[in-house]
């Protein structure tokens, strides 16, 4: 297919790509990869025929582009050492520590770095040869940071787009990077960075103000002068993410997973009170301050199991990272000893699931709870919060909510906890499972209202409307 009027460039591809096992036959096959990003971005990449540049998740395999949902993909290839140096060193571990705020030491790598300027690169010049004449480039997530300035260099007629899904540190914490004043350089190669908070926002400009002898006013940078033509802008302001609302609220509604969030109580004896976690097992999510609450509630004999059971589910991700694994043993130590002192014959205590799971378990595992604990330490956006309240048409379930997930600035009507006051946490969990159903209810309309009117639609137009009313480059006002 020729040139695209619209381009998304992201890490990962939309699609799970399957190989066959070394030595077997078949065809390599792919599936639409959940998430609410692809489906947000189907509506515009169908109408402006659009194209995704991306990573298929699998070292050293190199694709032909190809058609899948209506949309071009274009596979870039990473070799192992790339994925090593690239995708497990530099973007998660020195940026995502970094930008979460260290809560684990990043490491800095010149050979990470190294990695990082040329995968940027091979992903710019990806872009630039898919995307049409003026067309539009939206640019996503910490690992693809320098392929603004570089698409620039090679593409000065496209509009470009970053959005960064994740924090953004303080100037105090980002300036630790050795590569810190390429990194703001590169994201100024957009005309419009966008993030998940205000405060991520504001960081990003703070830096900019640090770093760089640009001058900013209000949310604007401007870069060259007016006396040195082309003078142009870069808009940064926070564009808080959401999820396919009104699909979890419609799948939570149907006969087999309402059918099926009964059987999970079954399944699980029956609990007085279900409470529920559900993450990616990273570090920032702060699962250890969660099952540290829960145990010494049952310590304490507020609780007891197995009357209050916890699922915990625990997706796995990023395996191959030194402390993803410290992380996973951390945790799965936990979960046996609080088992070991408090669970019965039958009926563990928690119940730890290092899996992951289609969406419509998932809904129905939320349909089964009756408190809901997301305790991240820092976080982008966090969307499984939005997830829980959007499947609980029912009105019932409470939500324990970190404040420090960007999420807690439009989900207030959560109970809002500090993970690291575990005494905190451990009074939030007592008041949802004592809450009387009405101020339950309550809550819970309020925030369905909120994530149902901003959904995941909504923000990927709000950012394309801002995006595409950026005067062009050379059209001086
Ligand atoms: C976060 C990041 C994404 C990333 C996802 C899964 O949500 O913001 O960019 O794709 O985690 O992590 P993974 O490393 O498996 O892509």
């Amino acid at each position: 297919s020729g040139p695209h009027e619209f381009v998304v460039v992201a890490n990962r591809l939309p699609v799970d790509v399957s190989v066959p096992d070394e030595g077997r036959e078949g065809e390599i096959s792919w599936s639409r990869s959940p998430g609410g990003l692809v489906s947000a971005l189907q509506p515009v990449m169908q109408k402006q025929d659009g194209a995704w540049v991306g990573w298929s998740g699998t070292p050293d395999l190199t694709l032909d582009p190809f058609d899948a949902d209506g949309m071009r993909l274009c596979p870039v290839p990473l070799s192992g050492q790339e994925v090593e140096e690239y995708y497990e060193g530099l973007s998660n571990g020195t940026l995502w520590p970094l930008y979460h705020d260290v809560i684990v030491d990043p490491e800095y790598h010149r050979l990470w770095w190294n990695s990082y300027v040329t995968i940027n690169r091979r992903f710019a010049h990806a872009a630039a040869e898919v995307a049409a004449e003026g067309g539009t480039v939206w640019v996503h997530d910490y690992q693809l940071q320098l392929v603004p300035s570089m698409l620039r260099t090679l593409r000065p007629d496209v509009r470009i787009g970053f959005f960064n899904h994740i924090p953004f540190p303080s100037p105090e914490i980002f300036s630790q990077l050795p590569w810190r004043k390429q990194i703001v350089e590169g994201l100024l190669g957009a005309d419009l960075v966008g993030f998940q908070r205000g405060s991520d926002a504001a960081n990003f400009l703070r830096s900019v103000r640090r770093l760089t002898d640009l001058t900013t006013r209000g949310q604007v940078v401007t870069i060259g002068s007016r006396w040195a033509r082309p003078e142009r802008h870069v808009r940064a302001a926070a564009f808080p993410i959401s999820i396919d609302a009104l699909a979890i609220s419609e799948l939570a509604q149907t006969e087999p997973v309402m059918r099926r969030a009964v059987e999970i109580r079954h399944e699980l004896g029956d609990p007085d009170v279900l409470m529920l976690g559900v993450d990616r097992l990273d570090y920032t999510k702060g699962i250890g301050h969660r099952l540290k609450a829960f145990g010494e509630l049952l310590r304490d004999g507020a609780l007891t199991a197995p009357e209050t059971t916890l699922v915990q589910v625990a997706s796995p991700s990023r395996e191959r990272v030194e402390q993803y694994r410290v992380l996973r043993d951390e945790v799965e130590g936990t979960v046996g000893r609080i088992n070991g002192d408090y669970g019965v014959m039958g009926r563990p205590a928690v119940h730890y699931l290092h899996h992951s799971y289609p969406t419509e378990e998932m809904v129905a595992l939320y349909l089964a709870s009756d408190v809901m604990l997301v305790t991240a330490l820092r976080d982008g956006m966090n969307l499984v919060a939005k997830e829980y309240v959007a499947a609980r048409t029912d009105l019932g379930g409470v939500l324990v909510l970190s404040e420090f997930a960007g999420a807690a600035d439009e989900l207030s009507q959560a109970l809002l906890v500090n993970p690291h006051d575990i005494d905190g946490v451990k009074q939030a969990i007592v008041r949802a499972i004592e809450m009387e159903p009405k101020e339950r209810r309550r809550r819970m309309r309020a925030l369905r209202k909120r994530v149902l009117d901003n959904d995941v639609q909504h923000w990927a137009d709000s950012f394309l409307s801002v995006l595409t009313a950026t005067p062009r480059r050379d059209s001086h006002v």
